[in-house]
């Protein structure tokens, strides 16, 4: 039975900007989605349960309430040690994506199961964890996600050591032929922006840089003229 909702996510190697929700204040959560929603492509969010990282966000009812709020591709990244409990649920909450961490050992049966369900899958990876891991899931998966921090928390610093690894995921997909898209996720803001295009990443998740900033439209709208200047 396909649960989630058939919004578009766009087409696959063209720059995506997914603000990051985490970073916006829950408490006025729609009006913050839809002050930056012009220059969105997905939303970001983050699903973290207090095991798999050291810190607890949101879950099902909020993706839900969100669901009825924007129009928007919602990009869920599950930093979760049991995703496969949970994905029924995401799906019916309304979920297009989600992503689940290749740190968490053999992901087919999670991945099939959230297809079956009709949703897109990403596979992402810690910044020490290396491309050997994602390597066989590449062509089973709709998106590959380089962490270019270590998940749990918004706001911390960019990791450049990461840069080989967002090129090399870069090289496979195109060596292959692969309709993947490559996300990167921690640090993004308008000085780390061209290093992760130029590494080849399409999706740039950002959550400080956006919501953190006075004008959280403004700042959206500048990281896309900088990933489209870094790109060309
Ligand atoms: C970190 C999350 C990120 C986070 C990014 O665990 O996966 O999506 O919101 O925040 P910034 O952009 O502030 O680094
Ligand atoms: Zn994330």
């Amino acid at each position: 039975m396909t649960l989630a909702s058939a919004i578009d996510p766009g087409p696959c190697g063209v720059i995506k900007i997914a603000p990051s929700v985490l970073a916006a204040d829950f408490g006025t959560l729609a009006d913050a989605v839809a002050r930056v929603t012009p220059e969105s492509d997905w939303l970001h969010v983050d699903v973290m349960d207090g095991h798999f990282v050291p810190n607890i966000s949101l879950g099902p009812p909020v993706v839900s309430s969100l669901r009825r709020h924007t129009d928007l591709y919602l990009d869920c990244h599950l930093m979760i040690t049991d995703p496969g409990e949970y994905l029924e649920a995401f799906a019916r909450a309304g979920a297009q994506g989600v992503t689940v961490h290749a740190e968490l050992g053999d992901l087919d049966h999670v991945i099939a199961e959230a297809r079956a369900l009709g949703m897109r899958v990403g596979i992402a990876a810690n910044p020490d964890t290396p491309f050997e891991a994602i390597d066989p899931y590449l062509e089973g998966v709709d998106l590959v996600l380089c962490m270019t921090v270590f998940p749990g928390f918004g706001g911390q610093a960019f990791m450049p050591e990461v840069l080989p690894k967002i090129a090399q995921v870069r090289a496979a997909i195109d060596t292959r032929g692969l309709e993947v898209e490559l996300e990167v996720d921690g640090g993004i803001d308008a000085t780390t922006t061209p290093l992760v295009v130029a590494a080849g990443a399409t999706i740039l998740v950002a959550g400080s840089a956006i919501f953190g900033a006075p004008d959280p439209l403004g700042a959206a709208g500048a990281l896309r003229s900088i990933a489209a200047g870094a790109a060309a």
